[in-house]
């Protein structure tokens, strides 16, 4: 895999005008999924469009160190399911998840399960972030899970024979809660339900069906019958909205540009994105249309517009929940105020989003503060000058952008973990002919 250097820096490129085809990577989310439900299937799950970012390669070399063979064929992965009970322990007993916690979090959810005992880790950033939200249901379904004194990863796994069924509400709108939960509940003996106060992405409960399990979702609970098994499928992954996020804005805010991006995945809990920038006056169409495997997929083209600030809905957080960072910077070169409340989850992310975000943008002289759960922010003024991305992929790439609009050049450190999702984002900046090196 290419390296991205740990200092980049971004230059403003004022008369720049754009109009092309973007095709943005396949998406983070059923990337990881394809190798976790590919691994428990019966028979070879062939995937194409697999994101080979460093966190969903961890999540691939996880299954393998459980004995699932993975060979590439081209473009396409053949996972070599071994069936929900052919995982082997790892060798030394440890899985390393790097800094992904939807890696993380749903392996959690199959290890829980299995009848040997494991250790799961990250990073420094993913063993900060908090775990008691999946060690409490898994707990409660009676794995024998163990996490730090702050309840965090490491995640020390014994072995159990069978798990129980649960019907939990979950205090957060998460999903990578609610896919632990059904991971977990595969193995248990009777109905599993989970029910979050805001509808979270359903690629899980897509995939699941996908796979051949029947699951009921209604309104904002979803409930199935443990002991279902998983029959290998075909996966095709559509390119990742998070990742055109980026790009997006960048069109939104270039003079006379078009960008359409291409094969994305639009399904309604992962739009939010474009439903905010929309709401902040952006020109945002679908065209080509299609449903495949349950996810709904579409060309999306965004022109040039006039971006104005707004009160951020809270409707629309749990489905824009990644791409605030880049949201933060559309504001900050908006007219006008933006403001975002109810928006708590982004200080648990690869980084407190709030807080890198506000820090940043005040030291590129933008007019912004924290609130509790959210942010505020005066549209129109971005200087240049030296930020943080704190090793969060997410804030690296916004800054980023930022700088093609700054009045003078942006310097970004530690923005080597664009890797972990965004591999040739630095590639498709060039071929667009954004002045970022
Ligand atoms: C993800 C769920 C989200 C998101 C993450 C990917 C997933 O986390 O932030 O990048 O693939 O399930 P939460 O579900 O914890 O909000």
């Amino acid at each position: 895999m290419n390296s991205i250097k740990n200092t980049l820096i971004s230059k403003p490129n004022p008369d720049l005008s754009v109009k092309q085809v973007v095709v943005v990577p396949g998406d983070k989310s059923i990337s990881h999924r394809s190798m976790i439900l590919g691994g428990i299937a019966e028979g070879v799950t062939k995937v194409s469009g697999f994101l080979e970012s460093a966190d969903c390669l961890a999540t691939m070399k996880a299954m393998q160190s459980m004995g699932v063979n993975i060979e590439k064929a081209g473009n396409t992965y053949e996972v070599n399911g071994v069936g929900k009970h052919g995982l082997k322990a790892p060798e030394d007993g440890q899985i390393d998840c790097g800094n992904s916690g939807t890696g993380m979090r749903l392996l959690a959810g199959v290890l829980a399960a299995q009848q040997f005992d494991s250790t799961v880790f990250g990073d420094a950033s993913l063993n900060s972030r908090p775990m008691k939200r999946i060690t409490k249901p898994l707990a409660m379904m009676g794995a024998k899970v163990q996490a730090t004194e702050n309840g965090t990863a490491p995640l020390k796994f014994n072995a159990v024979d069978q798990l129980k069924p649960i019907n939990y509400e979950s205090p957060v709108a998460s999903a990578q809660v609610k896919s632990c939960v059904l991971l977990a509940g595969l193995y248990s003996d009777g109905e599993v339900s989970l029910t979050e106060p805001k509808l979270s992405r359903d690629h899980t409960e897509n995939m699941l069906r996908g796979f051949g399990c029947e699951l009921a979702s209604d309104d904002l609970t979803v409930t199935m019958q443990g002991g279902q098994s998983l029959k290998a499928i075909d996966i095709t992954v559509p390119a990742d909205i998070s990742s055109s996020a980026f790009f997006m804005v960048l069109a939104c805010l270039l003079r006379d540009s078009q960008i359409t991006f291409n094969n994305l995945c639009v399904n309604p809990s992962r739009t939010g994105v474009i439903s905010i920038l929309q709401l902040m006056g952006a020109d945002i169409s679908f065209e080509n249309q299609t449903t495949t495997a349950g996810e709904q997929i579409a060309d999306v083209v965004v022109k040039s517009s006039q971006l104005h600030g707004i009160d951020i809905p809270h409707e629309y957080i749990a489905s824009a929940i990644d791409e605030f960072p880049i949201i933060f910077i559309a504001a900050a070169l908006a007219k006008g105020e933006t403001r975002l409340s109810n928006a708590m989850e982004l200080r648990k992310k690869e980084s407190d989003r709030i807080t890198a975000m506000t820090d940043g943008m005040k030291l590129l002289g933008v007019e912004c503060y924290e609130l509790e759960d959210g942010i505020v922010i005066q549209g129109g003024k971005l200087n240049g000058g030296q930020v943080d991305a704190e090793d969060d992929h997410r804030i690296a790439m916004s800054f980023l952008i930022a700088g093609q609009f700054s009045k003078t050049t942006i310097e970004v450190r530690n923005c080597e973990n664009i890797m972990t999702s965004f591999p040739n984002f630095l590639t498709i900046c060039n071929d667009l002919g954004l002045n970022i090196s």
